[in-house]
């Protein structure tokens, strides 16, 4: 496999495991402030995360490449309230989508085709996970000052199903 292409994927993997954590922390926050349906939301994600890291794991494996796992950092672990901790997580998003991109242009000016279209998986979840992300956000925001309208929101994400399977990332 391309060197280059296998360092990039290996580093893709950290940074969707990174989520994976992120997102626990997240959870482990909302649950000690009593938004249990946030908390189990974010939970949800991050099972999410772990399946976009396996997806990636799987394909190395897949294309003759060696899976190097890297060590990972700590998340915060504290936030100065709800809509941060939602924004902590937007920004992340934003920042997975510029890796994604920047992974799409290497693996298609070493002309790698399997990785180009493999990839092509990965924009369009990034799509989707910043908008939700973003509306998120901008809920939290409005309801912020409103106890009544945070626990609407927290009832409406303590709804979100389990993955089909978590490690497909689907
Ligand atoms: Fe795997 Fe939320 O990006």
């Amino acid at each position: 496999m391309n060197p280059k292409v296998e360092k990039a994927l290996n580093e893709q993997i950290h940074a969707e495991f990174f989520s994976f954590y992120l997102y626990l922390s997240v959870s482990a926050y909302f649950t000690a402030i009593h938004l249990e349906g946030f908390a189990h939301w974010m939970r949800i994600q991050a099972q999410e995360e772990s399946g976009h890291a396996m997806k990636l794991f799987d394909f190395l494996n897949e294309r003759g490449g060696t899976v190097k796992l890297l060590p990972i950092d700590a998340p915060t672990r504290e936030w100065a309230s709800p809509s941060a901790a939602v924004e902590t997580v937007l920004n992340h998003e934003r920042a997975i989508s510029e890796r994604i991109n920047k992974l799409v242009d290497l693996a298609t000016s070493e002309n790698d085709h399997a990785t180009t279209v493999m990839l092509h998986w990965y924009v369009s979840e990034q799509v989707e996970e910043e908008a939700t992300a973003d509306t998120l956000f901008h809920q939290v925001k409005m309801v912020e000052s409103n106890p009544h309208g945070l626990l609407m929101i927290d009832r409406e994400l303590a709804a979100r199903p389990a993955p089909v399977a978590a490690t497909q990332g689907e």
